[in-house]
């Protein structure tokens, strides 16, 4: 086998056989076929797709290149949940110990944030003393012991996928149903768990901007779960606008400990029990009230515990930054749009998020929101607070909010976009 020809079917519009894939995806993690070569075939990927056995052996090939995890000694039935991801995209941590508190076990492999969508790790690491790095035992451990686990992938899990998104990262092939599709599934299907809830995101703040596009992505990866024995259902959800009232790491997770205490943002809330319902309903718990249980405390038990195991102090002062600046309303009447994208660039460039993978994060950084589309605004009221450590930040964000939002006449018809799309 040579890699050019398997760049050249591709490039063609030929379907890959299933020992070029093999070979491709085992030579290119070995070093044997070089970065620039992967790159090529990632682009002809991107302009000429893949075939829905393509996908499935491109899947299977990236979960065999590393290890597997192993739940079975677990009492509980597994369930996890990836988002594709957002701004302001939060639920995780309030999903996470809420659906252990109803009996599950969560294995939550998280990443960080690149670009204008955040990270569950970088979110959590504002926490004093929280660590995302831990080995597959203490990983166990803290499932065990408290029921949900949020922690980073270890090296092992679909080495393919690591260097492959790595790669697609800077040359312009991520946004490709096939690669995305494969690339969480692989992830997903490699940690062991045996349910999965998918919350596909649509919208100018996520990856697929618009329905039909996040809806072929779904059908991908509900297929490929269900194919590697792993009961999978996807939500289509809104990212048009921002979720919750805050964008950035610690501001979050302050949302987040609100929705534990039983408050929070309404959408948050909505979209943490749909996506619960689904994981309870999923591993077969169908009798659980997860609404009971964050009126009742038990989420917020295991939210505390569940931070405590993995270093952190539940009770510390979160990080505040050094400046604010206010963005007001520029006139009276009804706010109709605030855009996700928009908003994900401003928090991003406060300092929330990273250009490059190595870059530090602000954990203070990001984007405060005082009204959301439908609410009555007057002029000068303030819209948002940016949050940053760094002053000289603030003009480049501001500039990425220059038409973030539109007002409409006071009284002005408005019909919200529901969170959930679809199922
Ligand atoms: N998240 C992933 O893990 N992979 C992608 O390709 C896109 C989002």
């Amino acid at each position: 086998m040579d890699v050019i020809s398997v760049i050249r079917t591709k490039r063609d519009r030929k379907e890959l056989t299933p020992a070029q894939i093999d070979w491709v995806i085992d030579a290119y993690t070995n070093g044997t076929v070089a970065d620039e070569q992967m790159s090529a075939l990632a682009m002809a990927i991107l302009l000429n797709g893949m075939t829905r056995p393509e996908i499935a052996r491109w899947t299977a090939a990236m979960i065999n290149s590393g290890e597997r995890m192993d739940f079975s000694s677990l009492t509980r039935p597994t369930a996890d949940k990836h988002s594709t991801g957002g701004v302001g995209d939060k639920i995780t941590l309030p999903l996470a110990p809420l659906v252990a508190a109803c009996g599950a076990a969560v294995p939550q492999l998280s990443g960080r944030g690149l670009g204008h969508t955040g990270g569950t790790l970088d979110k959590l690491e504002s926490i004093p003393g929280w660590r995302a790095l831990l080995s597959n035992a203490e990983m166990l451990d803290v499932l065990n012991s408290t029921g949900a686990v949020i922690c980073a992938a270890g090296d092992g899990l679909a080495p393919a996928d690591k260097k492959l998104y790595a790669l697609r990262d800077v040359t312009g092939t991520v946004e490709a149903v096939p690669l995305i599709a494969s690339s969480i599934m692989s992830k997903k299907i490699a940690e062991g768990t045996g349910s999965l809830v998918l919350d596909v995101k649509a919208g100018s703040g996520a990856f697929m901007k618009t329905e039909a596009d996040a809806r072929e992505l779904a059908e991908t990866m509900v297929g490929l779960g269900n194919d590697h024995g792993v009961r999978t259902v996807a939500l289509l959800t809104d990212m048009a606008t921002p979720l919750g009232r805050t964008a950035g790491n610690a501001l979050e997770v302050r949302e987040s400990v609100e929705v534990l205490a039983g408050g929070g943002p309404a959408d948050v809330v909505e979209l943490t029990l749909a996506l619960a319902r689904e994981m309870l309903d999923a591993a077969g718990l169908r009798d659980a009230d997860p609404a009971k249980a964050l009126a009742d405390g038990s989420a917020m038990d295991v939210w505390r515990r569940m931070i405590a195991a993995q270093g952190g102090d539940p009770d510390a002062d979160l990080p505040v930054a050094r400046e604010q600046q206010i963005v007001a309303a520029a006139s009276d009447g009804v706010l109709t749009r605030l855009d996700a994208y928009d908003v994900g660039v401003a928090a991003w460039r406060l300092g929330a998020g990273r250009a490059r993978k190595e870059d530090p994060v602000q954990a203070a950084a990001g984007v405060e929101l005082h009204a959301k589309p439908g609410d009555p605004v007057k002029a000068g009221q303030p819209l948002l607070t940016l949050h940053t450590d760094t002053p000289d930040r603030f003009d480049y964000a501001l500039e990425a909010l220059d038409s973030a939002y539109d007002i409409g006449p006071a009284g002005a018809e408005f019909s919200a976009r529901p969170i959930v799309l679809d199922r």
